[in-house]
């Protein structure tokens, strides 16, 4: 059961966006479905955009009918619709118009925003007297480089006291990841391997169907390494890394995870796999290389593909590789972590048919057919002894008859109820751009790979046995 958060506004800053339509405006809706919103709310959506309020409902509308995880039900989008309201943001002025729009004494104001728009927007909040009584939630990438993410932080900081400052890194709210730490510490049996003794390396896969939808010209001065790498790929290796918090608490979390984040190195830019799609095929669909979106240059070497490895120096993970990679145009949807075990100490089967005994793999399933599967050994029936790979396979679809709730509908609702625990904390962000800071100064070159394969080759080679684990689920 939700807690019903106390009377406030909320106020999408970059309601006509692409990430208000496909995630925040589904989110809100959901919300308002489960009686999560406050009792009573405006929702003001605040856009550089000549609209009405006619024309921004018409908008939420489409945006419900394509993205949100429940069906539009034409009845309660008119419910919802009633809390609607939109403040153009193209008139000088704008911000005095969202205070002028906003009934209640506390607000949200969400900053669905490019990173660059980020200061001034702050600036004109404060000058709009819109400080005191506003939870700040601020979209990442937070900063462009180590350098701006500290410009940015202190100009935040000097305007909103830290306690109002959400920045929000949406893989923090997934289910599948936060089960993660169930997973760890709330089951006896992993934890007591969940280290360099047992574990010979992770995997970490961020992978993506998608391409770059409508933000070429934004991606083109993001790519992969500050859209994916910087935020939500450290994110999950720090909550793989992380040692047990003495409680499930914001203070407790940010003490493990910031441990992690300082005992990182640095990527080794030379050791950096940087991908760019070229045209090709996905999902049975003839798509066209980055170079030829719209908004991209023709000679584009941003990134739209990465794979690296990654050290976490402390006693627990001291020589454990993390192997991360994230890239757009992928295969096909697929994220998950695997946790490879050591080899047998031992192959008491040599002399028999079997040469080899694979090694053990758990695999976090984030994201699609959300799961858990451990692969391990088992005798091929037979008079003879051969040994066949078989999984043990937890499906949230299964277990919990459905699929889970969207990201952002936990953390908007965390927010509301002042709840920092899945949020990023200041030193956190600034040490995620130093343990990516190098590659940016020194990127290698781009090496193309065609749209539906699963990246340049050259980031198989950087693995132990030559491949990822990718099997697939069988659902
Ligand atoms: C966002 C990135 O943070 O995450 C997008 O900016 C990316 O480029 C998205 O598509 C992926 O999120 P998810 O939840 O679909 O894995």
């Amino acid at each position: 059961m939700l807690t019903p958060p106390e009377h406030q506004d909320i106020v999408v800053v970059g309601a006509s966006g692409d990430l208000a339509a496909r995630k925040l405006i589904p989110a809100l809706y959901n919300l308002f479905l489960e009686g999560a919103l406050p009792e009573v709310c405006t929702i003001i959506g605040a856009a550089i955009q000549d609209w009405d309020r006619e024309s921004f409902v018409a908008h939420a509308h489409d945006a419900v009918a394509s993205f949100s995880r429940t069906s539009l039900e034409e009845s309660q989008f008119r419910e919802f619709a009633k809390h609607l309201a939109f403040v153009p943001l193209a008139e000088h002025g704008g911000m005095d118009a969202v205070r002028a729009a906003c009934d209640a004494p506390k607000r949200l104001i969400y900053l669905a925003i490019p990173p660059g728009a980020i200061m001034p927007v702050v600036h004109e909040l404060a000058q709009a007297r819109l400080v005191e009584g506003t939870s700040l939630v601020i979209e990442k990438p937070f900063g462009f480089d180590l350098a701006s993410a500290k410009e940015l932080n202190r100009t935040i900081e000097a305007v909103f006291p830290r306690e109002q400052i959400y920045r929000i890194d949406h893989y923090l709210g997934k289910e599948t990841v936060q089960n993660l730490l169930v997973f760890r510490f709330g089951n006896a049996l992993f934890e007591r391997i969940w280290n360099r003794d047992s574990i010979h390396h992770v995997e970490i896969t961020v992978g993506e169907a998608l391409g770059v939808e409508h933000r070429g010209a934004f991606y083109e001065s993001v790519g992969a390494l500050r859209d994916i790498v910087q935020n939500h790929l450290l994110q999950v290796v720090s909550l793989v890394a992380m040692e047990p918090p003495a409680a499930f608490t914001a203070e407790s979390m940010f003490y493990e995870q910031y441990k992690v984040f300082r005992a990182m190195e640095p990527l080794d830019p030379s050791r950096v796999i940087r991908g760019q799609y070229g045209p090709g095929v996905t999902g049975g669909e003839k798509v066209p290389g980055y170079r030829e979106e719209p908004g991209v240059a023709r000679d584009s070497r941003t990134e739209t593909y990465i794979a690296g490895t990654l050290h976490v120096d402390t006693w627990r993970w001291a020589g454990v590789p993390f192997y991360i990679r994230t890239g757009k145009r992928l295969a096909r949807q697929d994220s998950r972590v695997v946790i490879v075990f050591k080899d047998v100490p031992l192959n008491v089967f040599r002399g028999t048919e079997v040469e080899e005994v694979k090694k053990n793999f758990v695999t976090i399933r984030l994201q699609p057919h959300e799961g858990i599967s451990l692969a391990f050994s088992a005798k091929l029936p037979g008079p003879s002894i051969q040994i066949d790979p078989v999984t043990m396979d937890f499906s949230y679809a299964r277990a919990f008859k459905g699929t889970p709730p969207e990201a952002y509908e936990r953390l908007l609702h965390d927010a509301l109820v002042h709840d920092h625990t899945l949020f990023i904390a200041t030193d956190i962000v600034e040490r995620a751009w130093e343990v990516v800071q190098g590659v940016i100064d020194n990127p290698s070159p781009v090496i193309p790979y065609p749209a539906g394969s699963w990246g340049p080759e050259e980031a198989n080679a950087m693995m132990p046995s030559g491949h990822w684990h990718m099997e697939e689920s069988e659902e």
